[in-house]
């Protein structure tokens, strides 16, 4: 006897970014640094500032953007999955929190850290749950608000982050090739040392010397980070499709985190895939963390390119060092 495998597919998607913009020439006034540095170090224009509230409240917009999208309402939402490394507090749970906010009354929530590979890693937690048949409609969210967390004299990186949220919903299908079909996830926890933020939790507690040491910032050696990321992120595209027996031909989409162009290039790249396949919003929004990939692919939906049938392959390299990618047939009619 067959039995078909149950697949968690996309069924929904929405982002929330907020108004105030941050250009390349702002930050000129306030760091020794020069748009065409940014542009061509990093890809990056501008980035979106969250002014009032908290990551909750990106998350919390998103939803409601998908919600609206998808013509459900919260209350059929069964769990909620939030990846965030700015949470609004330590507890409870930023998941928590947006529960409240979009009146989520019948859904469980909880958060999922994994840095700039967060909204992969709670991608795949989430279908877990779909794949085993206990819950139907999940939502998974990645929101930061790194503006809270980065240091706007530090060159190094203050031109790097920036504020969004974005979000997809998960439901069953029988189709066994629709939705997510294979992941590859990793991580590697010496990384701790080229990339953290050390302050606050229960190793550094705040005290006026951990503030006056600048603990509760990011801190990255760009350098360092850039090398893993180039050769983390290609390799693990390439390795899912290897083992999925694709080539560049048969991938519609790359959808890349969003730290630096470049990594994105080389990417492309050793995937074979055409310049043209590739979703690329980093000149408009920076590094949103684990908001980058479900912005991309709410704003590429929105505009009518990405298609049902599509073969997309999600990658991500964050800190940790956290990596994935994740091979999904689309099946959401577009919208255009
Ligand atoms: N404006 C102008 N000059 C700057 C600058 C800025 N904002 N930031 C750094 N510089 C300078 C440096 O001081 C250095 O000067 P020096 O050669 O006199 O010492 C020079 O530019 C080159 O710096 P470097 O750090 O080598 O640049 P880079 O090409 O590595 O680019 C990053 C820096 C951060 C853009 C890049 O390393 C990067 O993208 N890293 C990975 C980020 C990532 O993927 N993170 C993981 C997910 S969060």
């Amino acid at each position: 006897m067959s039995m078909s495998k149950r697949r968690a597919a996309i069924t929904a998607v929405g982002h929330y970014v907020p108004e105030k913009v941050l250009s390349n020439h702002d930050l000129e006034k306030i760091v020794d640094t020069n748009d065409e540095w940014i542009r061509t170090r990093t890809g990056i224009i501008e980035r979106r500032i969250l002014e009032h509230g908290a990551t909750s409240d990106l998350g919390a917009g998103a939803i409601q953007a998908l919600l609206k999208n998808r013509g459900v309402s919260a209350n059929t939402v069964d769990l909620i999955v939030v990846a965030t490394v700015t949470p609004d507090m330590f507890f409870p749970s930023t998941s928590c929190l947006i529960q409240e906010k979009v009146q989520a009354k019948n859904a469980f929530a909880f958060d999922l850290s994994a840095a700039c590979s967060g909204f992969l890693f709670a991608l795949v937690t989430a279908a877990q749950f779909i794949e085993n048949g206990s819950y139907r409609r999940v939502v998974v969210v990645g929101a930061d608000k790194m503006s809270s967390i980065t240091d706007y004299t530090d060159r190094n990186t203050c031109i790097l982050f920036g504020d969004a949220a974005g979000a997809v919903m998960l439901e069953p299908t029988d189709d066994p090739d629709a939705g997510i079909l294979d992941h590859i996830l990793r991580c590697d926890g010496s990384g701790e040392r080229t990339l953290h933020m050390r302050g606050g939790g229960s190793l550094n507690p705040a005290t006026h010397e951990t503030v006056d040491k600048k603990l509760h910032y990011i801190y990255q050696d760009g350098k360092a980070v850039f090398k893993l990321a180039v050769v983390g992120m290609a390799d693990i595209s390439a390795e899912i499709m290897e083992r999925n027996h694709l080539t560049g031909k048969d991938v519609d989409w790359l959808v890349p985190h969003q730290a630096n162009l470049r990594i994105i290039d080389a990417t492309r790249e050793r995937m074979g895939l055409d310049k043209s396949k590739v979703m690329i919003n980093i000149q408009k929004y920076g590094n949103t963390t684990a908001a980058t990939i479900p912005l991309c692919l709410s704003e590429w939906w929105q505009t009518g390119k990405l298609r049902k049938g599509q073969t997309i392959v999600l990658a991500a390299f964050g800190a940790g060092y956290t990596w994935g990618s994740v091979l999904i047939r689309w099946t959401l009619e577009n919208a255009a």
